[in-house]
């Protein structure tokens, strides 16, 4: 009779030390008290192809991927699902029991989810959406919104060119907007996206005017360290209704979770504060 092994998973990067995706997935591995282990791997870009190809012998049962491996891991995988073909980059990797290796991306569908937790009433059909930002985050939001149904998305980022290539790329719903347009692309908008790294504690601030928002659109940020940013903070003041961006990883984890350990975790107030460090 051959012994069951403990399922195995971890997450990939270099740096990979600030990763919360250990303290995440240690908390549902502990309460639902499932078998199972979750590590962070520091692994250079050169021994990527090895680690991954040797990580099934090991006893993994797949991985997340950060960064600098997201867009990597795609080339080196035999099964590429569309959303992450379309998105051009993996978060998630399967490791099939033939040797083959799926990839995944989730992020998308963790923004969703945490939209649709946080703010239960958002309709993807309410009105155009906004997004600021045109980076690896931006592909997998613009993705799942087009992905659920919102039919006008105004983009904007500093490098137009990156947001023109998005444009190109996902098709005619996207609008692209010059960096400076910014302030009047709220106006009258259900929903508001921030996908770039502005506002983060100890960077640069987020100085578009928000004098346009309406009460009641639900605004969103990636940037979840402050948990409140300075855009969710006027974004409150203004009557809208906010979603922090912490919930977004918290969702991107579930369905590799799922698929290593069996079973398909839950997303709780308890789950927020172990990874907070305060539960
Ligand atoms: P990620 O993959 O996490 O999205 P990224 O690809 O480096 O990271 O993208 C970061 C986003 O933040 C980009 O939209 C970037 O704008 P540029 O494409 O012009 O670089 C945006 N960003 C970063 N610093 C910024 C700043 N000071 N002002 C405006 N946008 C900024």
């Amino acid at each position: 009779m051959s012994e069951k092994r403990i399922p195995l998973a971890g997450v990939i990067g270099d740096p990979v030390e600030h990763s919360l995706s250990p303290r995440l997935h240690g908390h549902w591995l502990k309460t639902m008290d499932l078998p199972g282990h979750y590590i962070p791997l520091r692994v250079a870009p050169e021994d990527l192809e090895d680690v991954i190809r040797t990580m099934p012998r090991m006893g993994f049962a797949g991985c997340n991927v950060t960064i600098p491996h997201k867009e990597a891991v795609l080339k080196l995988a035999d099964v590429v699902t569309d959303r992450a073909a379309l998105i051009g980059a993996a978060n998630t990797l399967i490791f099939l029991n033939d040797g083959k290796i799926l990839a995944d991306n989730t992020d998308g569908y963790g923004f969703i989810q945490n939209l649709r937790q946080g703010a239960p009433g958002w309709n993807p059909k309410a009105g155009h959406a906004v997004v600021f930002g045109a980076g690896g985050a931006s592909r997998a939001i613009l993705a799942s919104l087009i992905e659920v149904g919102v039919e006008e998305i105004r983009l904007t980022n500093r490098t137009r060119a990156r947001a023109d290539e998005l444009r190109h790329e996902f098709g005619t719903k996207i609008t692209v907007f010059d960096w400076v347009q910014a302030a009047n692309l709220v106006d009258g908008a259900a929903t508001v996206i921030n996908t770039t790294s502005l506002g983060m504690t100890g960077g640069k601030e987020f100085r578009v005017p928000l004098d346009g928002l309406t009460p009641g659109a639900v605004v969103t940020d990636i940037v979840y360290t402050p948990l409140i940013t300075p855009l969710l903070q006027k974004a409150a003041e203004a009557g809208c209704v906010t979603v922090d961006g912490l919930g977004m990883l918290l969702h991107q984890a579930v369905p590799g979770f799922e698929r290593w350990f069996g079973t398909r975790p839950e997303v709780t107030d308890d789950l927020r504060k172990a990874v907070l460090g305060d539960g």
